[in-house]
């Protein structure tokens, strides 16, 4: 016997209703429970975690209203080589993804699937990425057997009743997803605080909009509404439909007449959005008058409006941040906004009940680390184990940051005059630089490089091409992907001007010569002033570069010398440089834009 869907708050979608039922039949879970976004609800979820050993409830007069969760230590991050994009044809998802017959992979999903529920709960947790009703949000209802996807989608996302609401009206196709730890559990048998499978599969069927995810309970494997339905699958509808899904950061430069210029910035995975989104400038801009406001810090839904401007929303309502190295100093504002009711995972838990990460404070005496180990300063001098791992995250409500926009859900998003790349590179890439045009911008992202970093799964350290910063997220042949963004300046009457950043040059010592955070601000400005029109630069083979002297330099000592050191466009390594994009371009040959050609022809030339 299943059990009954009865509970549904669904008055008219049929549709919907028998899905869940279908997925019920094929899922065999003990129970199903409509998820009504309360926050009751939430309560009683957290407590079951802490009931079955998943999560902590943390000091209260501390860390009120947070929770404490530690994954198996096999599930801490993205699985790139497990992710899929099953479209109907292999070339519909191009080179740079993984894809297997989606024929094939329904049957190989069925299998997994079939009873893989058995003595869990099934959750139907209905989602809206974007403000409920935004014309740009879009709906989704993820069945997952994991409260803790549940609790942390109630902060990443609008959940529960009210998109029930907005799914009846039926105005709008809804995206299934369907979640499973992959840990049934015989009758009788224990739970493990983490269940999760070796065998793990992230599916994506963009024609039908479809997200089957399998064997991992961990951030974007699992909570489905991030990387696979806001980037992937809306990567296809924003191809459709004439508008674009990228992993960006959204943020508002006000400056001191109250003017606002809004950006998007697009870094790969752990290369400091959520640090740039919430950037406070250093002490003489903010005597001066200037503001960063805060959007977005992971994704950007970015659509042309009736006058032919790009306005872009925030499909989020949380931050999954990267939690090592975020403190007072370097990011206060994710400190206030992960003050309270947040959920930490994978970071080490203090014996006062409080949690700590490197970089957030002085080092505690001890502490249990992500794995629950005895960890102490002089454990670690030994053995070099971190106390959390470097993928270790905060779930913090977006409200909570000090710095959020007073338009963050504005239906209809803000106006975006900017867009900035910025890889993590050791050498070659100078600090800032300015595309010529759009197509040099799109050449710019396209050939996007950066270092590997633990938010997925592989090789740290090593260098890749991460076009747009969308390797792992874009839903369909990168080539074609290029195509798209080059015709979207076709429809628009004001063109974003385009920028490359790098806060992470390093020295001969291997220290990173630019002090980043706060002092990013300079930089920023000076994209601000050149989108305005307010400031010069000088023309290089490679884009438009500030002086010297175009930068506001008070308050920070960094002489001219290493600034130049800093900005150095050396031939010898952009040969190899290009060299890179070249291979990037091999591979997308037969879907390349001739513009990208055009656009490396001109570079060469230049150099
Ligand atoms: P995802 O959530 O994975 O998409 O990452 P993200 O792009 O939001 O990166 P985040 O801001 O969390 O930063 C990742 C790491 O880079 C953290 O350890 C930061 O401390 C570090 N970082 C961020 N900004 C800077 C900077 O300007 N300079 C230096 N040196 N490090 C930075
Ligand atoms: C990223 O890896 O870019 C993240 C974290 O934002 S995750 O949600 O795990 O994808
Ligand atoms: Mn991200």
């Amino acid at each position: 016997m299943n059990p009954d869907t009865n509970g549904s708050p669904l008055s008219t979608n049929r549709h919907l209703l028998r899905w869940v039922e279908k997925m019920v039949e094929l899922c065999k879970p003990d129970a199903v429970h409509w998820v009504d976004g309360s926050q009751e609800e939430y309560d009683g979820l957290c407590k079951l975690m802490v009931a079955s050993g998943t999560a902590t409830k943390l000091n209260e007069k501390h860390w009120p209203g947070c929770h404490y969760v530690r994954s198996d230590p096999s599930d801490v991050a993205r699985v790139e080589d497990r992710t899929f994009i099953c479209s109907l044809s292999k070339d519909g998802a191009g080179p740079t993804n993984n894809w297997v017959d989606p024929y094939e992979m329904r049957k190989k999903l069925k299998a997994l699937f079939a009873g893989c529920m058995r003595g869990r709960t099934l959750y139907v947790l209905p989602f809206s990425m974007g403000p409920i009703g935004s014309p740009i949000a879009q709906i989704g209802v993820e069945l997952t057997d994991s409260p803790y996807v549940v609790v942390n989608m109630r902060i990443m996302a609008r959940i529960g009743l009210p998109v029930f609401q907005e799914i009846d009206k039926g105005e709008k196709r809804v995206v299934p997803c369907m979640h499973s730890v992959g840990a049934p559990l015989a009758k009788g048998q224990k739970d493990v605080a983490w269940p999760c499978n070796k065998e793990k599969y992230i599916v994506h069927f963009p024609e039908t909009r479809e997200i089957w995810s399998f064997g991992s309970g961990y951030g974007g494997n699992a909570l489905l509404g991030k990387k696979c339905f806001a980037l992937r699958i809306a990567s296809n509808m924003a191809r459709d439909e004439g508008w674009m899904a990228e992993h960006m950061l959204i943020l508002g430069v006000e400056d001191p007449h109250g003017e606002k210029t809004y950006v998007a910035a697009a870094f790969p995975s752990a290369c400091g959005k959520t640090n740039f989104a919430m950037l406070i400038p250093p002490t003489h801009f903010k005597r001066q008058g200037w503001k960063i406001w805060t959007v977005g810090d992971d994704i950007a839904w970015i659509k042309p409006d009736a006058n032919g401007r790009l306005r872009a929303i925030n499909p989020e309502a949380g931050f999954f941040g990267v939690a090592p190295g975020t403190s007072q100093s370097t990011n206060p504002n994710a400190m206030a906004a992960l003050s309270k009711n947040t959920i930490f995972t994978n970071v080490a838990l203090t014996p006062d009940g409080g949690v700590w990460w490197e970089g957030m404070s002085d080092q505690p005496a001890e502490c249990l680390d992500w794995q629950g180990n005895h960890w102490t300063p002089e454990i670690a001098l030994q053995t070099g184990a971190k106390a959390a791992h470097p993928n270790a995250r905060f779930t913090a409500p977006a409200a909570q940051c000090p710095t959020i926009d007073p338009a963050w859900e504005d239906p209809n998003g803000v106006p975006i005059s900017a867009i900035i790349f910025g890889g993590r590179r050791a050498t070659t890439m100078p600090l800032v630089y300015q595309a010529f045009n759009w197509s040099g911008g799109v050449y710019m992202g396209a050939t996007m490089g950066s270092e590997m970093t633990a938010a997925a799964a592989g090789t740290i350290g090593k260098v890749r091409r991460d076009p747009m910063a969308m390797l792992p997220f874009c839903g369909y042949h990168m080539g074609d992907y290029f195509r798209h963004w080059i015709k979207m300046q076709r429809t628009l009457s004001e063109t974003p001007r385009v920028f490359h950043v790098n806060w992470f040059r390093k020295d001969d010592n291997g220290k990173f010569i630019w002090p980043g955070f706060g002092d990013n601000m300079r930089i920023l400005r000076w994209i601000v002033d050149r989108t305005r029109g307010r400031s010069t630069a000088k023309e290089t083979p490679i884009g438009w570069q500030p002086h010297y002297g175009d930068i506001d330099w008070v308050g920070l000592d960094f002489p001219r010398e290493q600034f130049e050191a800093l900005q150095k466009v050396d031939r010898v390594a952009w040969r190899a440089e290009v060299m890179g994009h070249e291979e990037l371009f091999l591979d997308l040959h037969d879907h390349l834009p001739p513009e990208m050609v055009y656009e490396r022809e001109l570079l060469i030339c230049r150099m």
